[in-house]
């Protein structure tokens, strides 16, 4: 019988990276592919589901407003204990670190049902930064049977924490094959701001959303961003401004109604990416911007203390400049003024794949069952 993969994800940066894999599922003779959406963030989801026309086989619709961790992990976990029930999934794909792929590695657990785990391995070694992704990814690898490591990087880190290395497969970041994917449709999808620019302005592109930089952090990103504007009259500023409620009460009490500074309902992605590309530099806290921007070739400012993605540090096209005022206005200061800086910071590079994970995802669950179907155990 064809094994059924269910995969489960709940917010925008997991759909972007699975859907190049749900893409390749449907491909592949062998694996019967089944799509459950817990609704973790429903507006921004829906987005990407209907960019790359996807529909769930279930949606748990749990969203609600100003959401706890506690109420996503139990709307999550009862939602997907009727689910599993119903679907008898062979194994189960989660992405990433949001509450939503604990829950569902969990909830495979108590059904004794495999799982697989897309973007293993990222460490911050920081329980509480970020926050609570660092301790979900930690729990999703100790629940997790398949570990996709997206980087050599991931892949010693899982071995560090005694994941046996016959699990352990590097596939690249599927974030690239989704990037790849886009590419060749951005041009569609310029967005309107851009008519209000002129085209010898430098363009600052800013997303931030982290739990852990609402209030005081976000206060100082956003006087740093105002100040760089203030100081530097070819700086335009975009901020795809996040729907957390946390995060646009300080944005908009901040910013709005500032000249050269535009805030705007999140984008989809393939405009995220056109914008991206149309940057001159980009400020931000999220992880897939810090994949997106080396392979775009444009210097990233990562707003944050510290980061489980160290691979574009170390290429030098991205710098860890935390939260504080005076120090996001220097670095990004010194890369508007600064030209060898910049240059340096902007070379083409990916230390995050080669566009070709999820079809290596995809062989490799099809090799796991196949092994299992050879296997007879003693009785
Ligand atoms: C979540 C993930 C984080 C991921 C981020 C990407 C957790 C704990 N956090 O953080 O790892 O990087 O998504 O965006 O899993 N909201 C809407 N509409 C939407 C989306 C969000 O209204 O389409 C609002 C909701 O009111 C919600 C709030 O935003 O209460 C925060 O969303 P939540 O999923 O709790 O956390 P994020 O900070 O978005």
């Amino acid at each position: 019988m064809t094994p059924k993969v269910l995969t489960v994800f709940g917010t925008r940066p997991e759909a972007i990276k699975l859907a190049p894999v749900i893409k390749e599922f449907q491909k592949t003779a062998g694996i019967c592919s089944r799509v459950a959406v817990t609704g973790q963030h429903r507006q921004m989801l829906d987005q990407v589901l209907d960019l790359f026309k996807i529909k769930p086989d279930a949606d748990l619709n749990i969203m609600s407003n100003n959401q706890t961790l506690f109420q996503i992990t139990t709307r999550s976990l009862s939602g997907l204990e009727k689910l599993l029930v119903k679907e008898k999934p062979d194994l189960i794909l989660v992405q990433g670190d949001t509450t939503t792929c604990f829950a569902a590695a969990l909830s495979a657990f108590y059904h004794q049902i495999p799982v697989g785990h897309v973007e293993a391995g990222l460490r911050t070694d920081d329980k509480y930064n970020p926050f609570p992704e660092e301790m979900n990814r930690r729990l999703t690898t100790v629940l997790a049977d398949l570990h996709f490591a997206p980087t050599a990087l991931a892949k010693k880190n899982l071995i560090s924490c005694g994941v046996p290395e016959k699990k352990i497969f590097l596939t690249g970041n599927t974030i690239v094959d989704a990037l790849q994917s886009i590419l060749k449709v951005i041009e569609k999808h310029a967005h309107p701001v851009l008519k209000k620019i002129p085209s010898s302005a430098k363009i600052i592109l800013v997303e931030t959303h982290r739990r852990e930089n609402l209030g005081k952090p976000m206060e100082n990103i956003c006087d740093a961003l105002d100040k760089l504007v203030r100081i530097f009259p070819n700086v335009h500023l975009i901020f795809s401004v996040h729907k957390n409620p946390k995060v646009r009460e300080t944005v908009y009490r901040k910013l709005d109604k500032k000249e050269r500074i535009f805030l705007l309902e999140p984008v989809d992605y393939p405009t995220l990416i056109y914008l991206q590309s149309k940057a001159y530099l980009i400020l931000t806290d999220s992880g897939g911007i810090q994949e997106e921007a080396p392979s775009l070739g444009k210097p990233v400012l990562v707003m944050r203390k510290t980061t489980e993605r160290p691979e574009g540090v170390k290429a030098g096209a991205a710098k860890l400049v935390g939260t504080d005022t005076k120090k996001i206005f220097l670095e990004a200061a010194n890369l508007l003024k600064n030209k060898k800086a910049y240059e340096k910071m902007s070379r083409i590079t990916n230390p995050y794949g080669d566009g070709k994970a999820s079809k290596r995802i995809a062989e490799i669950i099809k090799f796991y069952f196949k092994k299992k179907q050879l296997f007879t155990p003693l009785q």
